[in-house]
């Protein structure tokens, strides 16, 4: 038997651990984020959207893994401007009829060898709408409850450490300017609260699309009050003028 790991705080026990799991080398490590429908522009004002879901927020702050050769992260870096459109487990099937289409042309090998072919028009494939948006240039999905109009601020490689992986991979902060949601999952009673029961985000989970089940179990975290979390770029945000709304400049 392996020497236990001497910790100072817990007590290891080597047989009971190597008893639970077996170690395996997963492909991927997709475990299951909200799908994003990322909707950016090109230099003439093309629009472009891409379904993605290596994201998470923080604040108002999103971070946005991308393969940089994708339409959509050359449109980032040249045009620093998007729409984060969250779609519902409704949705999946607008979803899934964006997968295996690149808004890049010509197609990336890479992506040329898996299936990929280049879609010009991506919302009429999907079959979604789209609706102009205040802050930025790129439209915003007026099917999705939920968008969320957004500003690059910075660009993080991922891996480069790595000369095999270095420039693969970009993440984009990005800055969340205006929030725009459909009455539905709003919390009754608020101005502001998106209502967690009724906001059915969809997931992706090791490639496949699934909804959430209800709440599994009491959350003490919860009794933060979320207006406690409201930070700076709240604030911020207002200072825009409604950009292509009312004709103002950002
Ligand atoms: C559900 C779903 C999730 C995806 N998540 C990501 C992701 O997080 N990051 C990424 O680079 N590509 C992701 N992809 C693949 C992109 O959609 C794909 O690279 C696409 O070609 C990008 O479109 P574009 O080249 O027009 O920007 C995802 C695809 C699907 C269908």
């Amino acid at each position: 038997m392996r020497e236990a790991a001497k910790l100072t705080n817990v007590t290891v026990s080597t047989t009971a651990a190597e008893a639970a799991h077996t170690r395996i080398e997963p492909g991927i490590l997709y475990f299951g984020t909200p799908v994003v429908l990322l909707s950016t522009a090109d230099q003439a004002g093309t629009a472009n959207l891409a379904p993605m879901s290596s994201a998470f927020w923080l604040g108002w702050r999103g971070m946005l893994g991308l393969g940089a050769k994708s339409k959509t992260a050359q449109n980032l870096m040249r045009n620093r401007e998007c729409v984060l459109n969250l779609p519902s487990d409704a949705l999946a099937a607008a979803v899934d009829r964006l997968a295996l289409t690149t808004g890049a042309d010509p197609v990336p090998s890479r992506k040329y060898e898996r299936g990929y072919r280049h879609e010009p028009d991506k919302f009429a494939r999907a079959g979604l709408t789209p609706v102009g948006s205040e802050t930025v240039r790129p439209p915003r999905v007026a099917e999705c409850p939920v968008t969320m109009e957004a500003v690059v601020e910075a660009v993080h490689p991922l891996a480069e450490d790595d000369p095999k992986q270095r420039g693969g991979v970009l993440v984009f902060e990005v800055r969340v300017q205006r929030v725009h949601v459909h009455d539905d999952v709003r919390m009754p009673g608020t101005e502001d609260r998106i209502d967690p029961d009724r906001w059915r985000p969809l997931i992706m989970s090791f490639q496949k699309l699934y909804g959430l089940g209800p709440q599994v179990h009491p959350s003490t975290l919860a009794k933060i009050p979320e207006r406690l979390y409201r930070g700076p770029d709240i604030e911020r945000s207002r200072a825009n003028e409604n950009r292509f709304t009312n004709g103002s400049q950002r």
